[in-house]
């Protein structure tokens, strides 16, 4: 039985390490079932530190061999090894540290430290795996050069490791042996090695000063066809990062290796990222639209984060965001950016919205409800017990919108002066949040003398989500609006165990406002000494007031446009006014927010009638809203496709005072079909309008007409029309791609009749057995389902392609499932959460990280409606009292049931 007791770690106890740890020489022997790892280490007693201090290194599952101390055994009175580190004592100021050990890659299912997937070696290191591999300075604030040693049978003829390939030779006992070597010093979470039988596809490029840089991607022989989108994506993320920011790759060679097995999307290890295959292999026929766009995200992201990351790292892993929200900005622009290229300027303006509102969607969807949760933790939390537990969407997205706030007060020219302040003074450092805001202030206070960004900090201290409460005012006398706002944010999450007395600071929030007359027409807005359609309102207090002159009449407020700030804003629109925005707001974001506004008030309203076992009726001032949508000529078909989007279930229950997903699923597949019937001969037209034939292309142009297409094949499958089934069963035997054939088939097998869908099903998974990846998306499809009950979950459990190792193979099925499928997994009876409980141990038997974010499906359970809280509160309750539980798994659990 495992002995994981939890421990709380608080931000307030960092120290230093009081050693340097400048050189580091590591050898491997590679071997499944033992690989020995010898760590060479010189270890250099910090001028500050005592003279005593021990140095104390961490370590997992390892067996240790020997240690020795300056070429000679240490005596066993001189170190102490506990169940996670190991101490040495009365060491020299400088001296070399050699300490041999061997770790189980073949039997490694946690997917952190060394493991072995399709008989290949790869390593997964961030946040904590290092100290699966040998014995370390486990912490980003410890950086050191790296020369690495890697000696493989044969069998394993591709070698590598960070850095440049120093040397090479075949070994007397016929095995291979490279070495490598880092020029750049790295904190041991960037430390990467692959080892095995790889094929690649490679570039080579000249930097802006003119370097030549190979670039790679390796990836299973046989899917080097599938490997040119994720290699051009990464020459785009080399061109875009220089143009942007002015940041050059400082390596001569990159490499993206692809594994079927990881626990995240993509890993960052100095110039060898470790992709998970779903974020690199691409073909038309087996990748959708959205994989492609997933792509070169996250081929962006990695990217990246040699500059923000990598170059300059955290101090501790407290200051994740300092890394993550800035890299999710970075990559949300690159790919804004790349989706805008060559369109003119509406073109490029909608491209950028239609990405906004993409994030946005996620945001909401996943960052809200977590705000709102038991997790909730500041961008910058203050104490963890398992780190792994804090990738999150508050780390990750909210992060993002943090530095984004910083971008919209800065501007585009002060947010690239205060990136290159922050490089210019932090470069080859580990920082701290503190440390980026710094910089940015320091451009913030020369653009806007006499302000700072004191107030804004407190994104970085405070949790849950800050509600902006709007007023508006006119004086017909004057012509005088007077705008109010005034925020609250109330405690969440840990913040509930305060003191008494403890108040939340108000935050810094840019705010911008457009105002509109009664016919939709964009006032002018005098502010700041300029006058333009949008003013940016700087609240920095509890209240504050603004006023616009000139105006006539009470105009119809355009709110948070761009969604300038991460906040939940309080207007009380009547429905005719976010019509008028629906149809006129200049400001596309905004437009989209106002229809997404009036579709949330009629889901509710469905749901509501749900509940009180009332007939459900559509409005049709609605359905006149979405018709004007629908056939706005003005409107390009990506955000069409958008605007006519039904919110998500999150989304909705976030409204809801009493969380009830069946109620929401009834009242959105209502709404869904009664739309598709209504509009039936418009939705058609988008239909025969926005076919692509030709060769594919995932540019964002064709990938919108698609998007628009199927979205209207699923309102006229729902409606139940024999024409649209015909539609339907055509495009999934004629479609040229896998985007337009996964919207096929998913319409069938949710709304079709008859024999097709089923047989159509069967066929899908014979056509693609072979390819994982497709296969996920077969998976994923099924358990997503109308019809799918746990009992068919169960089901499908047992085909023999199914297996809980795979995290992808996992997610697809099990996580889709108990986070996707509002009627199967939320059932008054709990065998939903009793399956839930059930594979979350299953889960953590293998793999805690992967475990511990299925266990997160039941963190709002308290919020439900009670039917479903108590059947939810048993199996939070059984997962808890479940002995050998992860600390993973525990601290959110226990958080929970808090
Ligand atoms: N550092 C990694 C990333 O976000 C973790 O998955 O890119
Ligand atoms: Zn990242």
């Amino acid at each position: 039985m495992r002995t994981d007791t939890p421990v709380t770690v608080y931000r307030k106890d960092y120290q230093p390490y009081p050693y340097d740890i400048p050189h580091v020489a590591l050898a491997f022997d590679l071997a499944p079932e033992a690989t020995e790892v010898r760590c060479v280490m010189q270890v250099q007693r910090k001028a500050d530190a005592s003279a005593d201090a021990a140095l104390v290194l961490d370590g997992e599952d390892l067996e240790l061999v020997s240690v020795a101390v300056d070429g000679q055994p240490l005596a066993a009175d001189r170190y102490h090894q506990s169940e996670h580190s190991l101490a040495l004592y009365g060491l020299p100021a400088d001296a070399s540290v050699e300490i041999v050990s061997r770790c189980k890659p073949a039997a490694n299912s946690t997917l952190m430290g060394l493991y072995v997937s399709g008989g290949n070696f790869f390593t997964q290191c961030e946040a904590e795996g290092f100290r699966r591999i040998t014995w370390f300075a486990d912490r980003p604030d410890v950086m050191s050069r790296y020369r690495v040693t890697l000696r493989a049978e044969p069998a394993y003829p591709v070698l590598l490791s960070n850095g440049n390939l120093v040397a090479s030779r075949q070994l007397p006992d016929g095995r291979n042996e490279v070495e490598w070597e880092d020029p750049f010093p790295k904190p041991c979470y960037l430390f990467a090695l692959v080892a095995g039988n790889l094929t690649h596809r490679e570039t080579t490029v000249k930097t802006a000063s003119g370097r030549d840089v190979l670039l790679q991607v390796y990836s299973d022989p046989g899917a080097e066809t599938k490997t040119e989108w994720a290699l051009d994506s990464l020459v785009r993320a080399l061109r875009w990062d220089e143009t942007r920011f002015g940041l050059e790759l400082d390596l001569d060679r990159f490499m993206v290796v692809a594994v079927h097995d990881f626990n995240m999307g993509a890993m960052e290890n100095k110039g060898l990222n470790i992709f998970n295959a779903a974020y690199v292999l691409a073909d038309a026929e087996t990748a959708t639209d959205a994989n492609y766009e997933g792509i070169e995200s996250v081929i962006g992201h990695e990217y990246f984060h040699n500059w923000t990351g990598n170059r300059v790292t955290c101090r501790d892993w407290f200051q994740l965001s300092l890394k993550e929200g800035l890299t999710v900005f970075r990559d949300q622009e690159f790919s804004a950016d790349m989706m805008a290229q060559d369109m003119d300027e509406a073109a490029a303006a909608s491209a950028r919205a239609v990405k906004r509102i993409d994030d946005v969607v996620t945001l909401r969807a996943a960052q809200f409800p977590e705000d709102a949760g038991p997790m909730a933790h500041p961008i910058r939390p203050d104490s963890y017990q398992e780190i792994g537990n804090f990738y999150t969407a508050t780390v990750y997205e909210k992060g993002a919108e943090v530095i984004r706030m910083q971008h919209t007060l800065l501007g585009e020219a002060g947010f690239r002066a205060g990136m290159d302040e922050y490089f210019r003074r932090h470069d080859g450092q580990a920082v701290t949040c503190d440390d980026f805001v710094a910089a940015m202030e320091s451009v913030y206070v020369r653009q806007h003398p006499g302000r700072d960004l004191a107030v804004f900090r407190n994104w970085y201290r405070q949790a849950g989500t800050p509600r902006v409460t709007v007023k508006l005012e006119h004086d017909a006398a004057t012509r005088r609006v007077t705008v109010t706002l005034s925020q609250d944010c109330q405690p969440v999450g840990v913040e509930k165990k305060a003191p008494a007395g403890f108040v939340k600071a108000p935050y810094h929030i840019p705010f911008a406002i457009g105002l509109l007359d009664r016919e939709g027409r964009a006032l002018p807005l005098r502010h700041e000494g300029a006058e333009r359609e949008t003013a940016l309102l700087e609240l920095t207090t509890q209240t504050q007031q603004w006023h616009f002159d000139g105006i006539d009449a009470l105009p119809v407020p355009s709110l948070l446009r761009d969604f300038s700030a991460p906040v939940i804003v309080d207007y009380d629109w009547t429905d005719a006014e976010l019509a008028l925005l629906s149809a006129h707001d200049s400001n596309p974001f905004a437009r989209w927010e106002a229809g997404q506004e009036l579709a949330t008030r009629q889901i509710l309203s469905l749901a509501d009638a749900r509940q009180a076992g009332r007939t459900l009726h559509a409005d049709p001032a609605f359905i006149d809203a979405w018709r004007a949508l629908l056939t706005d000529p003005s409107l390009d078909a990506a955000y069409r496709a958008r605007a006519l989007a039904l919110p998500s279930e999150k989304t909705l229950a976030e409204r809801m005072q009493a969380v009830d997903p069946p109620a929401l699923a009834v009242a959105r597949d209502f709404l869904r079909a009664e739309l598709g019937r209504q509009l039936a001969a418009e939705f058609r037209q988008a239909f025969d309008d926005n076919q692509t034939p030709g060769e594919y292309s995932p540019a964002p142009v064709p990938a919108g007409k698609r998007a628009l297409k199927n979205l209207a094949l699923s309102h006229l499958m729902a409606a139940g029309e024999h024409e649209a089934q015909r539609l339907a069963e055509q495009q999934y035997e004629h479609a040229g791609n896998m985007t337009d054939s996964m919207a096929a088939l998913s319409a069938l097998i949710n709304y079709g009749q008859g024999e097709f869908p089923q047989q159509a099903l069967a066929a899908f998974y014979d056509k693609w057995q072979d390819n994982a990846l497709v296969v996920d998306k077969w998976f994923a499809l099924q358990a997503a389902a109308r019809y799918t009950t746990v009992q068919t979950a169960r089901e499908l459990m047992k085909h023999p392609a199914f297996t809980l190792r795979n995290p992808n193979r996992a997610r697809a099925l099990v996580f889709q499932f108990c986070l996707n499928n509002a009627r199967g997994m939320h059932h008054p009876d709990g065998t939903g959460y009793a399956f839930w409980a059930e594979q979350v141990l299953a889960l953590d038997a293998l793999n805690p990280e992967i475990a511990a974010r299925l266990a997160r499906a039941l963190d709002n359970w308290s919020r439900f409606v009670p039917a479903l809280r108590t059947p939810m509160q048993a199996a939070l309750q059984q997962v808890r009292g479940h002995e050998g539980l992860s600390r993973n798994v525990q601290e959110i659990v226990s958080k929970a049931l808090e």
